[in-house]
């Protein structure tokens, strides 16, 4: 028996929560969800009549939006009332690294998970199913539980008792694939102890999703279940790009050698790309979440086995921009360098821990002048994860600008390909958008400076269009260019 779930409010309208609320509703048309978020810029963009302004992009995930919207999915800064109608309460908010006090750089920063507890347990009427969407360390429940409970009340006159179930639902979609993902996940999990409120959240996901694939489970393997997932994944990406390194050293292809061993069913062909590290919201946070409980609970030896995994990434990131630098004469100052790509991975606007970051930061410091260009994310959103405002595009006929010669760090957004590795000596290639894999290199060559370089940290060129064009090439993990 399950409790009939007729009205949805999601906190939290960010890039697991759009996504996420946009296929409950679409799949569901006689359940009412409402998303709901203190930010209003984000809100009024849900809103846009313009689909090309979501917040958030995902391939697909217009087409979803535009079919429930203003049907059965609204968008609203309306937090109490949408908590006040709901008979479950998703709580999809950020839960990033805290950056002070106890646990920082390690820790998650539960305030506001928190305060989204309170605030439901605050505006709540009758029985509601409380749900944490978001990656959340493990006994985070607990946290969320006990607010609650506090909150609980028998019927009092005339008015309805006021009751809650906690459940643990991590998302596992991963952005890019976002709809793909929740259309048709390989699972859905869903950890908590009463089995009335687990059957309503399975009932939801049963109008879509088969029953064998929706795996019940109790709350604390549910949440341990998301961070064992996202390390495990993240250590098979430090762990090609440690064969990577080797390859490059070697005279093999770390391709091959993915190949060869990706067909160990054991092993799998999955998720063995070499790349310039992995990015995103989750992978590092999860790590150092799961490497704070371990030192918690008295685990130093795993712990430092997990953190091994961050570590070894943040050296793949460094090891790239220190290859540039070497490749180019042992100086980057005052050289012009084109970024290709800034998001942590294609078909995302997401710039979150991506490489890119800590490689335009290197060479910053290192007094290059880069030129960044990517298809989708925002200029502004750039100048903010650097921490350094554009400059204007430098004349490339005019030669050095004043800021190039006394040595000191700029960047400017590029609006094509073409322009932004005009006059450079490098193209580095973080991001491997579907465009950079089709450029014509021979038509590109003679805007840059000879001789010239390209670094594809993501291995999508085709290294003949490279070589024959007269550019020089590093690819990561090959030690045959
Ligand atoms: C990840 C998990 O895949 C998802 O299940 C979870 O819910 C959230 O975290 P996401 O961060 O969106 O999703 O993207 P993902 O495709 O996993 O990529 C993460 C990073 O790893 C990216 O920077 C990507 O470029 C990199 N990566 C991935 C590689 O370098 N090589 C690979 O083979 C795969
Ligand atoms: C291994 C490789 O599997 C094989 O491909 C290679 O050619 C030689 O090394 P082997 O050592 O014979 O084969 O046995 P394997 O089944 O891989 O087990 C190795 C060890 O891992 C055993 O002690 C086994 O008990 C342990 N193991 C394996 C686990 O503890 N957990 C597992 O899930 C799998
Ligand atoms: P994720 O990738 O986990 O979805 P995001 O940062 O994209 O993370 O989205 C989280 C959203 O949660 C943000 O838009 C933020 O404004 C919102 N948020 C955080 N705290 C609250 C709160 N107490 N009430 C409503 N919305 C909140």
């Amino acid at each position: 028996t399950a409790f009939p779930i007729r009205n949805i409010c999601c906190i939290g309208a960010g890039y697991v929560g759009g996504p996420t609320m946009a296929v409950i509703a679409d799949r569901c048309p006689q359940i009412q969800v409402n998303v709901v978020d203190l930010n209003e810029a984000r809100i009024a963009a849900w809103n846009d009549l313009d689909l090309s302004k979501l917040p958030v992009y995902e391939p697909g995930l217009d087409a979803v939006v535009d079919r429930a919207r203003g049907r059965n999915l609204t968008f609203s800064t309306q937090v109490d009332a949408a908590i006040a109608a709901a008979d479950m309460v998703f709580i999809s908010v950020n839960t990033p690294t805290k950056t002070k006090g106890l646990g920082a750089g390690q820790a998650s920063d539960l305030r506001w998970v928190e305060a989204c507890a309170r605030q439901v347990a605050q505006s709540a009427q009758g029985h509601t199913i409380v749900v944490e969407k978001s990656t959340l360390p493990v006994r985070t429940a607990e946290v969320v539980r006990s607010i609650l409970e506090a909150a609980q009340r028998q019927a009092v006159d005339g008015e309805l008792p006021i009751s809650f179930s906690v459940l643990s639902n991590p998302e596992f979609l991963a952005e890019g694939t976002a709809i793909r993902d929740l259309e048709s996940p390989d699972r859905v999990l869903i950890g908590g102890e009463n089995p009335v409120a687990i059957q309503s959240l399975a009932e939801i996901y049963g109008h879509w999703v088969p029953v064998e694939k929706i795996l019940l489970t109790n709350l604390w393997s549910s949440e341990l279940s998301k961070l064992t997932a996202n390390a495990f994944l993240a250590q098979r990406i430090s762990s090609i790009n440690s064969v990577a390194a080797l390859c490059e050293h070697t005279g093999a292809d770390v391709r091959e050698v993915a190949r060869a061993i990706g067909s160990d069913s054991r092993i799998g062909s999955k998720f063995l790309e070499a790349g310039p590290g992995f990015g995103g919201s989750c992978f590092q946070k999860d790590i150092l979440n799961l490497v704070y409980l371990c030192r918690h609970f008295g685990l130093p030896d795993v712990a430092d086995y997990w953190e091994n995994v961050v570590a070894l990434n943040t050296w793949q990131q460094h090891r790239i921009s220190r290859l540039v630098v070497q490749k180019l004469f042992g100086t980057v100052t005052g050289k012009r360098l084109a970024l290709l790509g800034f998001a942590f991975k294609a078909d995302t606007n997401d710039t979150r821990e991506a490489p890119a970051i800590r490689i335009a930061h290197d060479l910053l410091e290192e007094g290059a002048q880069l030129a960044i260009y990517d298809p989708k994310v925002d200029p502004q959103q750039i100048a903010f994860d650097l921490q350094l405002a554009a400059s204007s595009p430098p004349d490339v006929q005019a030669g050095p600008t004043r800021a190039a010669l006394s040595g000191e760090g700029t960047w400017w957004s590029g609006t094509s390909v073409a322009d932004t590795v005009a006059g450079a000596d490098a193209a580095l290639i973080l991001t491997e958008w579907h465009e950079f894999r089709q450029l014509d290199w021979v038509a590109l060559a003679p805007l840059m400076r000879q001789p010239a370089w390209v670094f594809d940290a993501r291995a999508v060129v085709d290294p003949e269009a490279v070589k024959s064009s007269g550019l020089m090439l590093w690819r990561v993990g090959d030690g045959a260019v």
